[in-house]
């Protein structure tokens, strides 16, 4: 297994980087564009192993993904004209792929299977499944031991017998890839399909199926899928997928940790989009507001801004994060704990549950990293709690990621201010959602070893 062996240098960070292109985007901008009867061409796509899995499921759902240059090309079947897979889909670790299709696939007129590595096969189905089985759709998975009301992967998808039946469903718990499994289940229903959610998760989904045609009507936690009157099309003839503000989070809180030398650093295509910001949203609360300049418009919802870290290092303070903050920056609580424990007081992270089914238990696993740096912190209810030690130096740590890349990421950024090398181990899946970081932070002037 890799790891990260991480040497402090004392000197602050200065330089440039390019925010990879964003998973979730990356993944909707490959499974939609299969859905289309044009070819797309899409730009900016992340290189992670995640969209990677998409890629290779749409060519199995009969798609053609022709490299061009720094680009791919789709060209789709149109969404009702999918090939039959002749092999079960392998989506790797990557919970929006087996979420996602999960719902284009329950109402395809022929059967499917949809498995996953070892951490894709611990994380819950039954939030898809349950409401798809209640719009008709025949769905098969493992037995969750842990809680026998889920089911995990592989799944084993029923060709539906004729168009599902559409449907209003409230979730109980706010969950992009859910709702995106539902409007893409909604193609194939007899009728319109109402999704409402307790908080509005990211709104990818709505916003890319809009610019491709889709008569989709979004009012903040409501998202409306209204084929009536429709002829069907989706298309666009080009996808810019903007830059990834959960990978971004990793090199902005570098730079607020480390320091920064002349110039700063200073992270561009950033994307903004404000059902992602929590991470920024949280610092503000913490005392460092992220400056945004040179905003550009990909199309309606989403966009790319340059953030740029300059001065002595802010003061920060604890703060709480909970309720629809929590849903805004639910991948970058990790990152946000380990700023936390660089600010003045207590920073308690509430409604964070949904971190116990990520890529690892994060609420654990955050904790875990936090303390091997001889950090105060503990799970408490439905989050943790962080006690800032102010700018004190860290110790030395040797962390396992438990495979989980965001835990790699964040481990990396403390281990920079430590006071003396750091060793984090089984770091291999940064490659699912960010390949360049180790480039990147080498880039700004850290000293990262990766050693297999
Ligand atoms: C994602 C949605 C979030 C997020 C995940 C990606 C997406 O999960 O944590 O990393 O692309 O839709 P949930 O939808 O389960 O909240």
């Amino acid at each position: 297994m890799t790891a990260f062996v991480v040497t402090p240098t004392g000197r602050p960070l200065s330089g440039r980087v390019t925010a990879p292109g964003d998973k979730s985007i990356g993944h909707r901008a490959l499974l939609f564009s299969a859905l289309a009867e044009q070819p797309i061409r899409i730009s900016g796509l992340g290189g992670g192993a995640d969209n990677g899995r998409t890629a290779k499921a749409i060519t199995q759902l009969g798609a053609r993904v022709e490299r061009d240059g720094a680009d791919l090309i789709v060209r789709g079947r149109g969404w009702r004209d999918l090939d039959e897979p002749s092999a079960p889909i392998d989506c790797g670790n990557s919970g929006t792929t087996i979420r996602l299709l999960t719902g284009l696939l329950a109402g395809q007129p022929f059967g499917s299977e949809l498995f996953g590595d070892a951490s894709l096969s611990k994380r819950p189905m039954a939030r898809v499944i349950e409401p798809l089985r209640l719009m008709g759709a025949k769905i098969r998975g493992e037995r969750d031991e842990r809680d026998e009301r889920d089911v995990l992967p592989p799944l084993t998808i029923t060709a539906a017998p004729g168009r599902l039946k559409a449907r209003d469903h409230t979730l109980a718990i706010a969950s992009a890839q859910v709702k995106t499994a539902l409007l893409l289940a909604g193609l194939y229903a007899d009728g319109p399909s109402l999704i409402r959610e307790p908080y509005q998760s990211r709104d990818h989904s709505e916003n890319l199926l809009a610019a491709m045609g889709a008569p989709i009507r979004a009012r903040g936690p409501e998202v409306l899928f209204d084929p009536t009157g429709w002829d069907g099309r989706l298309g666009l003839d080009r996808i810019v997928v903007p830059g990834d503000p959960s990978s971004a989070a990793f090199m902005l809180a570098a730079a607020l940790v480390a320091g920064v030398g002349d110039g700063g650093v200073t992270v561009t295509e950033v994307n903004p989009n404000p059902t992602r910001a929590g991470f920024f949203d949280a610092l503000t609360a913490m005392g460092w507001t992220a400056p945004m300049r040179d905003h550009v418009t990909h199309y309606r919802g989403e966009g790319a801004t340059t953030i740029t870290v300059e001065g002595a290092p802010p003061s920060l303070r604890g703060a709480r994060i909970a309720g629809e903050l929590t849903v805004r920056a639910i991948d970058e609580i990790p990152i946000l704990s380990a700023l936390a424990a660089f600010a003045e007081g207590e920073t308690v992270i509430d409604d964070a549950g949904e971190l116990r089914v990520k890529e690892s238990d994060r609420i654990a696993t955050t904790v875990a990293m936090l303390r091997g740096f001889g950090v105060e912190a503990e799970a408490r209810g439905e989050g943790l709690v962080i006690v800032g030690r102010g700018r004190r130096t860290l110790r030395a740590a040797q962390v396992d990621s438990a495979g989980d890349h965001r835990i790699a990421m964040s481990a990396t950024v403390l281990a920079l201010v430590a006071d003396g090398p750091s060793r984090i181990e089984d770091v291999a899946n940064v490659a699912t959602s960010y390949p360049g970081f180790v480039d990147a932070l080498r880039g700004l002037g850290a000293d990262l070893r990766v050693e297999p």
